[in-house]
This record gives C-alpha cells, structure tokens and sequence, in this order.
C-alpha cells in the first residue's frame, strides 16, 4: 500500500571511522532525521574511502533489499580518498543532480565552502541515492533542506 513507510540505509564513508580511531556522529545524525521523518532505516554502514566496496554496498542495497533511499555523508570533497561521488556516478542509470545542486546552493548560503562538495545525487532501478558532505553540521544543513521534497521523487519511483 501507498502508505508503507519508506525504507532507508546510511552510509558513512571515513577511513578514521572505519578504523574504529573516530567516533561516527554524521551516520547517527541521519538516522535520527529519517527516523523523526517517518523513514524505515533498515541498514547502516560505515565503510572507508574506497570506491569498489561502496560500489558494491550501493548496489546491494538498491537491487537485492530494494531500498527507496540510501544517503552517504562524507567523502565528497578534493582529498584524493575522496571517492563517493565517482562510486555514486559508477552505480547510477539516472543522474537526478537537482537535488544535490540544491543543497550545494542552499549551503553556499551558510558557508562558501560548499562550492568544494562534489556530492551527486540520482536513480539506480527503483533506489535513490544522494551524498551529503561529512561533517555533522553539513549533515543537519543539507538534509534538513531536502528531506521534505525527497518523499515527492520516491512517491514517483515506487
Ligand atoms: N555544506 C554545508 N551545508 N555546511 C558545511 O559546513 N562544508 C563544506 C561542504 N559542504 C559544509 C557544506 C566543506 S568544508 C567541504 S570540504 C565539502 O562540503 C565536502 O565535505 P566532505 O569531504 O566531508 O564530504
């Protein structure tokens, strides 16, 4: 029925994190947002900077357990470890780069080093996937902007 919660994952991407040498507090973050929000959030992960893994959890995620949105935080700046945005490109049939243009412009409001975000957003089979920047305080700014209008993109994808 139309009326079933969304599912969600969350993705941290952090070499520190997933060395256990830094505590994760941007995957918490968006959980407790989808959650507030009425999302179902079904898995979270916190992998290191690598592009083939995430490649392959981004997949997993979307064609085996059919999630309606995974988020990533982190990853999506100029550090050469820097590889989400290439992993989210690698897996998607479907740019939907609005969305991540509205939070970079959203944010260029709060600070103008959000012109450094390289984040992507856009559509594998019925999944949406959409990067936020890796700090907790990026987190709460760009989701808290998109999340309202994320539902309206899921309702015509399910
Ligand atoms: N967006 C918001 N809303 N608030 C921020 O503080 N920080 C920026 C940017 N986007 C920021 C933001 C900075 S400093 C960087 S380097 C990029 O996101 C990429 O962040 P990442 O490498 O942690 O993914």
């Amino acid at each position: 029925d139309a009326n079933r919660p969304y599912t969600a994952a969350v993705i941290t991407l952090s070499d520190k994190g997933a060395k256990g040498e830094r505590e994760d507090k941007s995957g918490p973050l968006i959980v407790k947002m989808l959650e507030e929000a009425g999302y179902q959030v079904e898995e979270t992960l916190l992998l290191p900077d690598e592009q083939k893994p995430l490649e392959q959890q981004l997949m997993r995620l979307a064609d085996q357990r059919q999630i309606s949105l995974i988020l990533t935080t982190g990853g999506t700046g100029f550090s050469k470890r820097d590889v989400t945005p290439e992993a989210t490109i690698a897996v998607c049939d479907r740019m939907a780069r609005g969305i991540a243009e509205a939070i970079r412009g959203y944010s260029m409001t709060i600070t103008k080093r959000a012109m450094l975000s390289r984040a992507e957003s856009g559509i594998r089979k019925g999944t949406l996937i959409v990067n936020l920047p890796g700090s907790p305080k990026a987190v709460k700014e760009s989701l808290e902007f998109v999340l309202s209008v994320l539902e309206h993109g899921l309702g015509i994808l399910r």
